[in-house]
């Protein structure tokens, strides 16, 4: 076991944090010197790179947030000279601008060693073929997942976002053992297995690694079960690298181990940015500790989620995300996240795993309506009972009352990438 670890997940514990200190205080001189966002930043808060002397202190730099990047739209966050900037990725921008993000030869090669870090975590070996269906492009997970598996050593099999049909085909003939995929995409390949009569236990896949969007402990045992195979988390963001910020193990499946080598996490509250003690829910936030041409100190990732001592790893882990600021549905007082509707959902008999939330305004007041699709078969009093059970459920584990329709089989929209849960019809008239 230990003979497949690198260098740095055989670390102390105290060496662990020796290097982070060292690389800590590199990156926020790196940052200041080269920055000019984050020199004023720091002299605002009347601050040197030397005043951090311990991990501790870095609780004392300000925060960096999107839209810090925003404002600095398109390279103002870099910190190398634009020849020295080797790829450009950017985030999808839905609202206002897309976040721009640079790396170095070096930083590709470090966001190659940790992405091959975690396939190899998630029990990816060299000589496994790795079917790649994120998305290809300025999107950061097909390419950084195609760098890191063939790191790895892998065979790797671009296929990008889309085309289920040919992906399902694809998975047949070249047989991967591993595949990189949001979890709502699974969900749509499992459907095409069913339409044509493949069974999607049959496939040579031993290993799922899912992330991009969040996801629950009910939908692993949905696709464990469904495909056969092990299901494990990989999560990241591109501001902070990509994909590979932090992976679950396959042997504990116990949350994921961020590695903290090259990002050093924290957790604060979302509303005081106090930092939090370790077990506590809060915003996560990130500082990088190696990255050349975009370093990050502080950045607020909006992601909900607490942190916990390694098992698997020295790394201290983060539990699953429950879910971004940005989700969070706030319905007559009472915070709702779309993982918990997912949770209800698919412990519902007679529903698919596939649902939508659907807000809207009654007068002065938010209403929810969640629509699930019914298994194909389900009969009328099956859809009927579904539907008050889903209702019951929401009303006694979240506290507050919704709406439910059960819809008919193959009747919502189907996710090629990242799954879009709420519509919001609140400003529609
Ligand atoms: O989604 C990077 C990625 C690609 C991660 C492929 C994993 C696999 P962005 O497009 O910048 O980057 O979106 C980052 O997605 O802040 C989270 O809100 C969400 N996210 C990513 N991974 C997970 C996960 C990529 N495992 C944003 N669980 C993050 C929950 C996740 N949310």
């Amino acid at each position: 076991m230990t003979a497949l670890l690198d260098a740095a997940e055989r670390l102390g514990r105290d060496e662990l944090e020796r290097l982070q200190l060292e690389r800590l205080r590199a990156t926020l001189r790196h940052a200041y010197e080269n920055v000019p966002f984050y020199r004023a930043a720091f002299d605002a808060a009347g601050l040197r790179p030397e005043d951090c002397r311990t991990l501790a202190d870095l609780a004392r730099f300000p925060f960096t947030t999107k839209a810090d990047l925003r404002d600095n739209y398109p390279f103002g966050m870099f910190a190398v000279p634009e020849e020295r900037v080797r790829r450009i990725h950017a985030s999808s921008g839905t609202t206002g601008l897309p976040t721009v993000v640079g790396y170095t030869d070096r930083d590709l090669d470090i966001w190659a060693d940790v992405v091959a870090r975690s396939i190899r975590a998630a029990g990816g070996r060299p000589g496994h073929k790795v079917h790649v269906a994120y998305g290809y492009g300025l999107f950061t997970g097909g390419l950084g997942a195609h760098y890191g598996a063939e790191r790895l050593g892998c065979t790797v099999i671009p296929a990008s976002g889309g085309m289920t049909a040919r992906q399902v085909r694809l998975i047949q003939d070249f047989r991967p053992e591993v595949i990189m995929i949001t979890p709502s995409y699974m969900l749509t390949l499992l459907d095409e297995f069913e339409r044509q009569g493949v069974d999607p236990r049959t496939t040579a896949l031993k290993v799922g690694i899912f992330g991009a969007e969040p996801w629950t402990e009910e939908m692993r045992r949905e696709i464990e079960e469904r495909f056969a195979i092990d299901a494990v988390d990989i999560y990241g963001l591109s501001e902070v690298m990509g994909p590979g910020v932090a992976q679950e193990c396959v042997e504990t499946k116990d949350g994921l181990h961020i590695w903290e080598d090259h990002f050093y996490p924290e957790v604060v509250d979302p509303f005081t940015g106090e930092v939090l003690p370790e077990g506590e829910e809060g915003e996560l936030v990130f500082t990088s500790l190696t990255k050349e041409a975009m370093p990050v100190i502080r950045y607020r990732t909006r992601d909900l989620t607490r942190l916990l001592p390694g098992t698997a790893r020295v790394f201290r882990r983060m539990e699953k995300v429950t879910g971004r600021s940005d989700d969070l549905v706030i319905l007559r007082g009472v915070n709702l996240f779309p993982t918990q509707i997912e949770e209800i959902v698919l412990r519902t008999p007679g529903v698919a795993p596939h649902f939508q939330l659907r807000l809207t305004r009654q007068g002065r007041l938010d209403a929810l309506t969640v629509r699930a699709e019914a298994r194909s078969g389900a009969t009328t009093a099956e859809r009927a009972a579904a539907a008050q059970s889903i209702s019951a459920a929401v009303k006694d584990g979240i506290g507050v009352s919704v709406g439910v329709e059960i819809v008919d089989p193959e009747s919502l929209e189907r996710s090629v990438g990242k799954i879009k849960r709420i519509v919001d019809l609140r400003d529609a008239g």
